[in-house]
């Protein structure tokens, strides 16, 4: 068996072109341009690649982004004033503070300080509640990604055995939480799994995001398997690989995602996806006369 290879840049391009379509209808309708504020603070540069990534973007898909740069010795204190006031401005419908911040910065209370309405990246502990009951105002992005893949491929979740191997706040649980929503079978892996491959092997699907390259090999991929890597790792040798052996696994899966060209490119789309949900809920609640 040799897998499909998902295009995640082609159902990433496909999924832009229908978001610009919404864009256009809020500008239209409601006078209103969806607006992404994103915050760095400091100076890495692996961060800023990310952040000029999402601002591209915003921009191809005619929304409207803030780049607040602040240095890496600002104060908590600044990060979280810059945040209330953009909490409260009208031309921003989506806040995001790149990860990581400096150590002494706390993460908590900055992301709680972002409004629960503007947490477009849906890292705030009432989104990540939410994601418990199926009621989040924001899904996370990269796993939200991972669900749009699934859907646009077709790929049923009900009653299938999921495995997700990384136990992050920010993908492993959210991915788990959200398939299981799904009714899937949902088991998570972590650093400390014992036999990783005694879990891998029930799964129908499996979803990598453990930051390992080549932690799955084929003998450990169920055959006809759907494979989801959410790994980006750079080599030394400077090639950007996932957490797949995809040469191997790709001839016993159904059905893979490639690193780079997979997940990656839905993240920043489920971004703009949010982004855009705040601004039409802002152009709803200002029709209904609850805000003006
Ligand atoms: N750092 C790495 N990934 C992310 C992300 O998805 N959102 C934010 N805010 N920071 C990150």
């Amino acid at each position: 068996m040799s897998a499909k290879i998902i295009d995640g840049k082609a159902i990433a391009a496909k999924l832009r072109a229908e978001y610009h379509v919404r864009v256009d209808v809020l500008k239209a309708k409601h006078g209103i341009t969806p607006g992404l504020a994103v915050i760095l603070v400091g100076d890495s540069a692996a961060s800023r690649s990310y952040v000029s990534g999402k601002i591209k973007a915003c921009r191809e898909a005619g929304i409207h982004s803030e780049l607040i740069e602040l240095p890496a010795t600002a104060s908590e204190v600044e990060l979280l004033d810059r945040i209330e006031s953009l909490n409260t401005d009208p031309a921003i419908h989506g806040i995001l503070v790149q990860l990581p911040l400096p150590a002494h910065i706390g993460v908590s209370s900055v992301i709680e300080a972002i409004s629960v309405e503007k947490d477009v990246d849906g890292f705030h502990l009432y989104n990540m509640g939410g994601l418990v009951t199926g009621s989040t105002v924001f899904s996370p992005c990269t796993p939200y990604g991972v669900q749009k893949i699934l859907e646009h491929e077709n790929i049923p979740v009900e009653g299938r055995n999921v495995v997700v191997v990384g136990a992050s706040n920010i993908v492993g649980k959210p991915t788990a939480l959200m398939l299981m929503q799904q009714d899937a079978t949902v088991v998570i892996c972590h650093k400390k799994t014992r036999d990783l491959g005694h879990f891998t092997l029930l799964a129908d699907i499996l979803v990598v995001a453990a930051g390992v390259p080549n932690l799955i090999v084929p003998q450990i991929v169920r055959t006809g398997a759907v494979v989801i890597d959410v790994g980006f790792n750079r080599l030394p040798d400077g090639r950007i690989v996932g957490d797949v052996d995809f040469e191997g696994v790709k001839e016993k899966a159904s059905y893979i995602t490639p690193v780079p060209g997979g997940v990656g490119p839905m993240t920043v789309t489920m971004l703009l996806h949010n982004t855009i949900v705040s601004a039409e809920r802002f152009a709803t609640a200002i029709t209904s006369g609850f805000r003006r």
